[in-house]
């Protein structure tokens, strides 16, 4: 495990807000079969959610500034530390009662990702990493797979909402594009998790676009610490501004780009 007084802000914070996720998930199935549905009880425990991170990363490190998935950008005195913060990612399975959502915090110093920390506290799974200093799933040492073709891998990836109707097309080829090479495909509905999930070597590698940075700034830590690939899906280092993703061991990184680029 890291002992460094950043990892242990950062786990203290992801852990407060998640115990109040954890708390509202058990109400969001109580409110399934109301008339009303649970939708805005989960954007207001998404706020909450925030508000606490806010709150206690701002006491722990005066002067940061933030990117929120719902508050936006917040401007610190310190230009070179900004947080980058998903306090509910998988919002959609939260409001369905799927337990595969999580709290994501990702640090940026002086434009280089230097930490991040992913939780689940519906299943308590904490993944976390800094630069330099290796990747941790529940205190344990994690590393990517050891797997070297796609036929043998289970890939991760990101299926467009209606909302995205105009994404549709190009997935639908992509997706076709892998499914012929691949053993099986995932969909687990937040981002940080695939990445988490590809830094500990549960799934081979994952691909998305129309992702935005407080989804992965977080998982691109993890993975590259556990010593795996990530990069845009064209193969460049531009994640966060082109809003698309492709991560994985460095074997399945390599193949499923070469998928990706002739689909
Ligand atoms: C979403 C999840 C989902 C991904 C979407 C994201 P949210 O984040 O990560 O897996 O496919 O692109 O927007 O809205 O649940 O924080």
């Amino acid at each position: 495990m890291i002992r460094s007084a950043l990892m242990n802000v950062m786990t203290a914070a992801v852990i407060k807000a998640g115990r109040g996720l954890k708390r509202d998930f058990g109400e969001v199935e109580n409110l399934q079969v109301s008339v009303k549905g649970p939708g805005d009880f989960v954007t207001a425990a998404d706020k909450r959610a925030e508000k606490t991170l806010f709150e206690e990363l701002s006491r722990a490190r005066p002067g940061y500034g933030f990117l929120m998935e719902e508050g936006g950008a917040v401007e610190g005195s310190d230009k070179s530390h900004t947080w980058h913060i998903d306090p509910l990612d998988g919002t959609s399975n939260f409001l369905h009662g799927i337990p595969i959502f999580a709290v994501s915090v990702g640090l940026e110093r002086e434009g280089q990702l230097v930490a991040g920390v992913v939780y689940n506290p519906a299943s308590d799974e904490m993944f976390v990493a800094e630069k330099g200093q290796g990747a941790y799933f529940n205190n344990r040492r994690m590393r990517v797979s050891a797997r070297k073709t796609l036929p043998e891998s289970l890939v991760a990836c990101g299926i467009p909402p209606l909302a995205g109707i105009e994404r549709h097309a190009r997935f639908q080829t992509e997706l076709a594009a892998v499914m012929a090479k691949t053993g099986n495909i995932r969909r687990l509905g937040a981002a940080a998790l695939d990445l988490a999930f590809v830094a500990a070597g549960r799934c081979d590698g994952y691909w998305e676009r129309g992702i935005k940075p407080w989804d992965i700034a977080a998982g691109i830590v993890l993975v590259r610490e556990a010593g795996g690939f990530v990069t845009d899906v064209d193969g460049g280092s531009d994640m966060l501004s082109r809003n698309a993703i492709c991560a994985g061991n460095e074997a399945i990184h390599r193949q499923l780009l070469e998928t990706l680029r002739k689909a």
